[in-house]
């Protein structure tokens, strides 16, 4: 123990649980990469306008979440709290919309950053997949994105995952639905917090978990009323196609998710074991943020997938990747040629591409079997001054216990056979 810790609602991950963190992002990213994604990086944070802007000035994220600071220079900067606005505001600077090649597809992965009051799944240090695809309005793009989320849940083994799915208009009709929703919600008893709300963010009320507020909200006016004509087809179409993949969803018409860019489709993946951080993922279509952040119309539409939470739902499920060993021979060394010797074998192993490690600091034969049986290693490689005068080493099958000399200038062919 050191005198410090880990921050509040931060964790390391270590091993040998942090395979299965690189095992979850390398699932969610595989099907993304199979289907035009290319891989983008942004930075760890920008200029705090962005998010104020972009993910919008009345969120929780940005009013109270945000890791904001100025910089010895005065640049008012903030940890980004999220991946949308960084990798569009990355695209414009670029040009990428430029040149006809729309949509641009990208995915993303990182580390994120929400200073909220921590809980089981909910941390102030979290790590997301993400993909956007930027410029383009079609409701297969919609689609694709929920069916590849499906696909790479899916191939993690995962079940009890939920999509929930619902359309939240664009500029033309959800003005005048949230004013019919404002003149509903004021008539309401409500505290002063929820009264602000209404004024500024009027459809999170409907979101609202605590039991006085959704009492209330019975026979509140839904937005699927007042969808027009070219939303409530768009949103036709993602459904149809949706239910031609056999990917399930619920239509949830209280569905409004935490930031304010979204239009029209609007989705959250839930699982069933999470308690209440159920979201393991949630995304939709952003058409104006390019416009918010100051850039051309790009309808464009996206997701992102907590990877921390898609982890405590494999927990939940009881589901063990099968994760291979990282090292697949242990080499054990006794006395000082031993060590000069094998030493040149690991290093030959290894430019083999056959994952190997080393007893290091002269330890025991005791003691150094004990670290290859712990390392997950099929085989060990052990030699003693007798076994060099010989000019063999001993290849041991760690799972058998039988031992079989094989020469030295053999060994890389030898490993290979006994590991095929
Ligand atoms: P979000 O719903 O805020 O959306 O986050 C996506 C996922 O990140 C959540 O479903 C959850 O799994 C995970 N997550 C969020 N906050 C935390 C936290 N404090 N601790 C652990 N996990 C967390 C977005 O971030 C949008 N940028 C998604 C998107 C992309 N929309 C369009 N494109």
């Amino acid at each position: 123990m050191s005198t410090f810790q880990a921050p509040k609602g931060t964790y390391d991950l270590l091993p040998p649980d942090s395979a299965t963190y690189l095992a979850v992002r390398e699932a969610i990213s595989g099907p993304l990469k199979n289907s035009g994604y290319g891989y983008i990086e942004t930075p760890g944070f920008e200029n705090v306008e962005l998010f104020a802007r972009g993910v919008g000035e009345s969120t929780d994220i940005v009013t109270k979440e945000m890791y904001a600071f100025e910089t010895k220079g005065g640049d008012r900067l903030a940890l980004r709290p999220e991946g949308t606005a960084s990798v569009l505001r990355a695209a414009l600077e670029a040009n990428l919309h430029k040149g006809g090649n729309l949509p641009v597809k990208l995915w993303y992965s990182g580390s994120y950053y929400r200073y909220e009051r921590p809980q089981k799944g909910r941390y102030r240090h979290f790590s997301q997949v993400g993909a956007e695809a930027i410029g383009t309005e079609d409701p297969a793009l919609d689609a694709e994105l929920i069916i590849l989320a499906d696909q790479a849940y899916r191939s993690l083994g995962l079940r009890n995952f939920r999509i929930l799915l619902n359309s939240l208009g664009d500029k033309e009709c959800r003005p005048v639905y949230r004013a019919a929703l404002q003149d509903f919600l004021r008539g309401l008893d409500l505290d002063d917090d929820t009264r602000r709300r209404v004024d500024i963010n009027p459809l999170r009320v409907l979101d609202d978990k605590r039991e006085y507020v959704q009492k209330q909200l019975a026979g509140a006016p839904m937005l699927r009323d007042y969808l027009c004509e070219a939303c409530k087809a768009y949103h036709e179409q993602v459904r149809e196609l949706l239910t031609a993949a056999q990917v399930a969803f619920e239509d949830d018409e209280k569905l409004v998710r935490g930031l304010d860019y979204y239009t029209r489709t609007t989705f959250e993946f839930v699982h069933d074991g999470l308690g209440s951080q159920s979201a393991v993922g949630g995304g939709g279509r952003y058409d104006g943020l390019s416009e918010m952040i100051g850039g051309p119309a790009l309808p464009s539409v996206g997701w992102a997938l907590g990877v921390d939470r898609t982890v405590l739902a494999l927990e939940a499920e009881g589901i063990a990747l099968d994760i291979p060993a990282a090292t697949s021979v242990y080499a054990v060394p006794l006395g000082d040629e031993a060590r000069r010797v094998l030493f040149g074998a690991v290093t030959a192993l290894r430019r083999a591409g056959v994952a190997t490690d080393f007893a290091y600091g002269g330890k025991g034969l005791k003691n150094a079997m004990k670290s290859a049986n712990r390392s997950g290693a099929r085989l060990a490689l052990v030699a003693g001054e007798r076994d060099l005068a010989e000019g063999v080493v001993q290849l041991k099958d760690l799972t058998s216990g039988e031992q079989t000399p094989v020469a030295l200038d053999a060994v890389v062919d030898e490993v290979r056979r006994a590991l095929a």
